[in-house]
């Protein structure tokens, strides 16, 4: 079991879940976090962190985000992502961008 990070963290990236995950384990892309489950230790310590909901167990993903699990996995796993552990400001123009759905198609996978 792991914990997800879904669409409402694009363009938005507020980073106050890295500073509770006992294990490190976001990975940070150019407009996106992700959580490595391979890590991920299930301990829920982020999930109501998050200012926009971002962040689910994989078991109460919605069913129109299933994709983020894989997703999720193979971000946290290129080496073009890099760990995250400290707290940064939000992206600039994180409330255009707050309640805004189907982002994926702005997500940047730097390289990925
Ligand atoms: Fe880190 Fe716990 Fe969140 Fe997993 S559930 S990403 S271990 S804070
Ligand atoms: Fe993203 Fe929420 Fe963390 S917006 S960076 S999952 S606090």
């Amino acid at each position: 079991m792991t914990f997800i990070v879904l669409e409402e963290c694009i363009q938005c990236k507020h980073t106050d879940c890295v500073t509770v995950c006992p294990v490190d384990c976001f990975y940070e892309g150019p407009n996106f976090l992700v959580i490595n489950p391979s890590e991920c230790i299930d301990c829920a310590l982020c999930e109501p962190e998050c200012p926009v909901d971002a962040i689910r167990s994989e078991d109460d993903v919605p069913d129109a985000q299933r994709d983020f699990i894989l997703i999720n996995e193979e971000l946290s796993k290129h080496p073009n992502w890099k760990r995250i552990t400290e707290k940064k400001n939000a992206l600039s123009e994180h409330e255009k961008w707050q309640g805004v759905t189907n982002k994926l198609s702005v997500l940047d996978r730097n390289g990925a």
